[in-house]
């Protein structure tokens, strides 16, 4: 078996890591249960593009123990444990990712995952998909797809309307019970843990500037705020804005915000949000970082050009003096740094996301003739992780009466 690693000694680490977070994870160890003693992925090979953390690794030991063959690379340079690349190379799936390795490296370990002929390819921002329609001969046997996040799920909806795509793609990141909890929970929680790993600052007392009020900048904003920052949203959206406005923020266009900030964080999906035009508006001393998905929000290569000095602080923290005099402090190089400064989303976030990744290639797998297309993930699976995700916390609910649903379905019954 062939991978690319640090160190395939680092693993006695990694196993103890992803035992801690597979504890975490009820639903992704319900589903092994059910899903491994009749190997339903026997024969089957799947090439996956994720953040290679704890909770990734449970996801890949789904499908392995289901039968497939899984190789497995890194969605992000700055992600990857080593440690837990080296437990899941011990355990059988080809890895090719190192934390900090170069761009060039980047693709040339997407480019191993391709060369395997994966049936079914699980991407987390579209990086793999992209390279796999570049290269012809690498998805002659793809089945389907799946999307983990947002970025990815544009990135392929633009592929497709420009009628490019070449096999179906499932949008896992649109399930409620992804973006609803991952995107929000996650990225808020993992967002300041990034933080202050990189800092060790007090947050209450901030201004904090969150840069796109979506799912992610709602979770990001709603914990700055309990932690007591002085929390202003940015948008481009009128519905977003209003909505940010009413759930107690104030907002202002990033030109106003910048002259207030003490911590930018960017979570837009899009580019450009923070020039070195705004940079050179903002407080001495203010921390920026990004929990978008890619290193474009925070316009890095304006920054470098307008910098004097620069020097790491701590891990994921260097300080940049600029021309004009004033210092600022970028985490995790302005890649995402809830996984660049901490470890990404808790387990129980990343159990209904991947819940979802493993329901979906199980739909893609059981639905081989799809029409080449971006789908959502059907409802039942949805409903499912929610049903399989409340029963693992032992919470109860509610059923219908036949009398409730009758009064739902009827339109004769007003007022008595
Ligand atoms: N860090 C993580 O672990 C993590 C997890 C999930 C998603 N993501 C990524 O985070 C990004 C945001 O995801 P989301 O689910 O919140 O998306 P979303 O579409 O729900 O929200 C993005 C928001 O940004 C706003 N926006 C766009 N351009 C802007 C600009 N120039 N200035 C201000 N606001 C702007 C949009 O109007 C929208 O409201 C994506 O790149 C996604 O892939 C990261």
């Amino acid at each position: 078996m062939e991978y690319s690693i640090k160190d395939i000694k680092l693993f006695r680490e990694g196993e103890k890591k992803v035992i801690w977070a597979l504890n975490h994870m009820p639903v992704i160890e319900k589903l092994r249960k059910l899903y491994s003693k009749n190997k339903i992925f026997k024969g089957y090979k799947i090439g996956a593009c994720l953040h290679i953390t704890s909770e990734t690794a449970n996801l890949v030991m789904n499908f392995k123990q289901a039968g497939a063959e899984v190789s497995l690379c890194a969605s992000n340079p700055l992600s990857t444990q080593d440690e837990v690349a080296a437990y899941l190379v011990k355990n059988g799936i080809s890895v090719f990712g190192k934390r900090g390795e170069s761009s060039k490296e980047y693709y040339r370990n997407i480019e191993e995952v391709g060369k395997r002929l994966p049936h079914f390819v699980i991407d987390d921002g579209g990086d793999l998909i992209t390279f796999l329609h570049q290269k012809e001969n690498y998805r002659k046997k793809i089945i389907g797809a799946t999307e983990e996040t947002t970025t990815g799920v544009i990135r392929l909806k633009n592929l497709h309307k420009q009628k490019l795509l070449k096999f179906p793609v499932v949008a896992v990141n649109n399930a409620k019970t992804k973006y609803l909890f991952d995107n929000r929970y996650g990225t808020g929680q993992s967002t300041i843990d990034g933080l202050l790993r990189a800092t060790n600052i007090l947050i209450a007392g901030k201004i904090v500037v969150v840069c796109g009020y979506g799912w992610c900048g709602k979770g990001i904003a709603m914990r700055f705020k309990s932690m007591g920052a002085r929390v202003i949203i940015v948008e481009v959206d009128h519905l977003k804005a209003l909505e940010a406005v009413m759930d107690g923020f104030w907002v202002m266009p990033i030109s106003e915000a910048s002259k207030l900030g003490d911590i930018f964080i960017t979570a837009t999906g899009n580019t450009s949000v923070i020039t070195i035009n705004e940079i050179k508006m903002m407080k001495n001393g203010v921390i920026l970082g990004n929990s978008g998905h890619f290193n474009v929000e925070i316009k890095m290569d304006e920054i470098e050009k307008y910098t004097r000095n620069k020097k790491r602080i701590r891990n994921g923290l260097y300080e940049y003096i600029l021309k004009n005099g004033k210092k600022i402090y970028i985490l995790g190089e302005g890649r995402l740094l809830n996984l660049a400064c901490a470890e990404g989303h808790p387990p129980e976030v990343m159990d209904m996301s991947f819940a979802n990744q493993f329901l979906s290639i199980k739909y893609l797998k059981e639905n081989p003739s799809l029409e080449i297309n971006v789908y959502d993930v059907p409802e039942e699976i949805d409903k499912q992780v929610a049903k399989y995700k409340l029963e693992t916390m032992n919470i109860k609910i509610d059923t219908l009466t036949e009398q409730q649903k009758k009064y739902l379905s009827s339109w004769n019954l007003g007022t008595l």
